[in-house]
């Protein structure tokens, strides 16, 4: 309490001198309104993201359109550190999750924000799949299976960069043979792009010398009402899905296809993420609220598989995918119990939305799933764009 009300103090000082200042070049500050804070949207300063990590050069690059609109990304896992998007009122708004500095994204349990995620997006039943008769066992990181790649997954490795305009960032990186238990050195290429019509591109290719499974997805936490709001439960969501693919207790697909009418599950129109959430349901037990793959309809690059609107900053998110499935996580694992985030902020319980685009978790054990199976030879591209508008 007493620290709310001191940030609060600062927060405000700062916000007076800026609007005295009104500083035309102050590129990277622009007031913002949220529901819980009154800040201004800032990406953090590039010196506390600078590091060699095993002999690597760590940085934070910020692209930027000719809106303003800004992306900062960490090589650091390929992380989205912050995007800035303007509201209803033309206010810049930080829309995503993350830290002031590379060692927090350093630290223990964190929850994958605004990583890269690979070399499998979400689960995979016990670690364990085959190819071509031979038995390959991952990391298990996440109860009795393996989560986002294992133990030292993307999320947590340094890409190589290379800014090739403002609005342009290509990250590399090789995963050897036997990473995580993974087979084949695969080349990896993710493109985050800023294109002029306020969307956020990013592009992935790869390639394999051995055949392996891959799943690549980012795994951005946004809040359109401004990152440090309390909720997402007021916000609007509509996915593009009339099926999704019901867990387990350790969160693996069954293997069925549900369809979402008559469930808390069915976003085929609008509605109140927060409408649902709280219905006594086995699926929204296991997820402990949503955290669900979602069959999209129809993947499209040109018509939006899902939509997002603030109620509070009027910020609408688009978001297009060539990818199959969706998952929609309702950040039931954020705690909030340090204020470690952006600006001291505490992400708390339901305070992000993930729409992470992807594969089907599990689809190397799930034969009736689209598959997974990269071989050498063969090139994997797939592209998700998360477009901003505000109403
Ligand atoms: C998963 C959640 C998990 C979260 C980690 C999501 O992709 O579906 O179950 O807790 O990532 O932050």
């Amino acid at each position: 309490m007493m620290r709310l009300t001191k940030n609060h103090f600062y927060i405000t000082a700062w916000a007076l001198i800026f609007n005295y200042s009104c500083s035309q070049s102050a590129d990277k500050k622009a007031t913002i309104a949220t529901d819980s804070l009154s800040t201004v949207a800032t990406v953090p300063d590039s010196a506390a993201f600078k590091a060699t990590i095993a002999g690597k050069q760590v940085g934070l690059f910020v692209l930027k359109n000719k809106n303003n609109v800004t992306a900062a990304i960490t090589n650091y896992g390929g992380r989205l550190v912050s995007l800035l998007v303007p509201d209803n009122k033309g206010k810049l708004t930080d829309v995503i999750l993350g830290y002031d500095s590379l060692k927090s994204y350093q630290k223990p349990r964190e929850p994958y924000f605004g990583a890269i995620i690979g070399r499998y997006g979400n689960r995979i039943a016990k670690g364990k799949f085959s190819i071509d008769g031979k038995a390959y066992q991952l990391d298990i990181n996440d109860g009795v299976n393996t989560l986002h790649g294992g133990f030292k997954g993307f999320y947590a490795q340094v890409f190589d960069a290379k800014q090739l305009s403002t609005n342009e960032l290509e990250l590399t990186y090789v995963s050897k043979d036997g990473e995580g238990g993974y087979p084949g050195n695969l080349s990896v290429k993710v493109h985050y792009i800023l294109t002029d019509d306020n969307a956020l591109k990013i592009t992935y290719e790869a390639t394999t010398d051995k055949p392996t499974v891959l799943n690549l997805t980012n795994h951005a936490y946004f809040n359109l009402n401004g990152a440090g709001s309390k909720t997402i439960t007021d916000n609007q969501l509509q996915i593009n899905a009339d099926r999704f693919t019901p867990v387990d207790n350790t969160l693996i697909p069954t293997g069925k296809l549900q369809p979402v009418k008559g469930t808390p599950f069915d976003f085929t129109a609008f509605k109140t993420i927060g409408t649902d959430i709280g219905q006594t349901d086995d699926q929204l037990k296991n997820g402990k609220g949503y955290d669900h793959n979602f069959v999209l309809n129809k993947p499209s690059l040109t018509a939006a598989v899902a939509t997002v609107k603030s109620p509070v900053t009027g910020i609408v998110m688009d978001v297009y995918t060539d990818e199959p499935g969706l998952q929609f996580y309702s950040g039931n694992f954020l705690t909030g119990d340090k204020h470690d985030g952006k600006h001291g902020a505490a992400y708390g319980y339901r305070s992000a939305l993930c729409l992470e685009t992807q594969h089907f978790p599990d689809a190397p054990n799930q034969p009736s799933f689209a598959s997974t199976l990269l071989k050498p030879g063969q090139i994997y591209k797939t592209t998700t764009i998360y477009k901003f508008s505000a109403k």
